[in-house]
């Protein structure tokens, strides 16, 4: 996780985005999915966002509304200042360079057909940043940068492991020198010491290219390590957004505590906090009234049912949307902390790290 300082340079804005899918046209649903409702943001040059919440509640759509690979419903998304929304095809192929997307399942995102040198080729071609050999050694290069071995571009995605997989989409995405990646997911499908090593690659990338990353995940663990600020979604909503470091020691709405206290800790020894969340997530398709929350919260109050509470600034630039919040903070709720899984993965990306290190500067006799 890098500090960045707070500045105005904002990258990419999604403003009163709103994704309804069915309800209309002959071949789709009558039932309306409510998928992401009104939710704005923005994201700093530099930063990495992070973007979290239970299954289903929408955090794949933002993704996708925030690079326009889907339409929105309504409201707008802003890159570098400008609504990207009125683009047309061809504008929008040219502002694709700079704006990708990493998926969670490199394989399934990875042309089984194509050989890795081709499909790191693509994105050059298609942008015309390179022929012949000049392309050639661009892949050559991005393959170096992301830890694969160049020789095997006449390899095909299935004679590779799920690590080096999505290290060829991460090739892949940077192909057209990108200023923004989105991560869908990027390490859920991998086994944990390889999330470590993906996690790792990214941040050396973003450093090393002035990236600015969107990180959707619904693992706090992986959220806690790489991000700056996170946006915590709860069917459709954003329900708290603010810096990680605050978020993680004093969560403020009562859905973001119970995911961190409903992060699982292996240590008998530390006793499990109370769960708090009960039930699972309603359908978008018929969201709770008033408080979306609120058919689960264990605070809930009757205004919770009948008003919608708006997504408020609360002390340090962070917003929260909950009725009750203070009151929630003076009873002492915030003081959840789960850090024992988080505290795993740190253990397992200092290892890394300290491996890498040897890697790159190998020992060498002291004078
Ligand atoms: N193309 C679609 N047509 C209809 N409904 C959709 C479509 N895409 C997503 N949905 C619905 O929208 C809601 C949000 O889905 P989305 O994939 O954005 O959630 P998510 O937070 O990414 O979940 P997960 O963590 O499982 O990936 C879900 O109820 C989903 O079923
Ligand atoms: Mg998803």
């Amino acid at each position: 996780m890098s500090v960045i300082p707070m500045t105005n340079d904002i990258i990419l804005e999604g403003i009163d985005l709103t994704k309804h899918f069915g309800g209309g046209g002959l071949l789709s649903s009558p039932t309306v999915v409510r998928a992401v409702d009104g939710v704005s943001l923005s994201v700093q040059r530099g930063e990495t966002f992070a973007i979290v919440g239970e299954s289903g509640c929408g955090k794949s759509t933002l993704g996708r509304l925030l690079l326009r690979l889907i339409e929105p419903t309504g409201g707008d998304v802003r890159y570098e200042g400008k609504s990207i929304l009125g683009l047309n095809k061809s504008e929008m192929r040219k502002l694709r360079r700079e704006m990708q997307i990493i998926f969670q399942d490199p394989f399934a995102s990875l042309n089984p057909r194509m050989n890795v040198g081709d499909i790191i080729a693509e994105p050059i071609w298609l942008h015309g940043l390179g022929r012949g050999k000049e392309k050639r050694e661009r892949v050559a290069d991005l393959m170096r940068t992301v830890g694969l071995i160049p020789t095997h571009t006449d390899r095909y995605p299935h004679e590779f492991s799920g690590g080096q997989r999505q290290r060829i989409g991460i090739a892949r995405a940077l192909a057209g020198d990108p200023k923004l990646i989105i991560g869908d997911e990027p390490v859920s499908a991998l086994d944990v010491s390889i999330q470590a090593q993906i996690i790792n690659l990214l941040e050396d990338l973003k450093q090393r290219f002035g990236l600015t990353l969107v990180i959707v995940a619904h693992d706090l663990a992986v959220i806690r390590h790489m991000s700056d600020r996170v946006a915590v979604m709860y069917l459709g909503e954003i329900v708290e957004l603010s810096e990680t470091d605050e978020l993680f020691d004093n969560p403020l709405h009562p859905y973001t505590q119970a995911l961190l206290a409903a992060i699982p800790i292996p240590n008998p020894m530390n006793r499990q906090p109370k769960a708090l969340l009960q039930g699972d997530v309603p359908s978008p398709a018929a969201p709770p009234s008033g408080c979306r929350f609120h058919t689960r919260c264990p605070h809930a109050r009757p205004l919770c049912k009948e008003q919608h509470p708006a997504l408020e600034a609360a002390p340090d630039g962070r917003k929260v949307a909950c009725h009750f919040w203070r009151e929630i903070q003076g009873a002492g709720a915030g003081s959840i902390s789960a850090p024992s899984q988080s505290a795993a993965l740190s253990k397992r990306l200092a290892l890394y790290r300290t491996w890498r290190e040897r890697q790159d500067n190998p020992v060498t006799t002291s004078p």
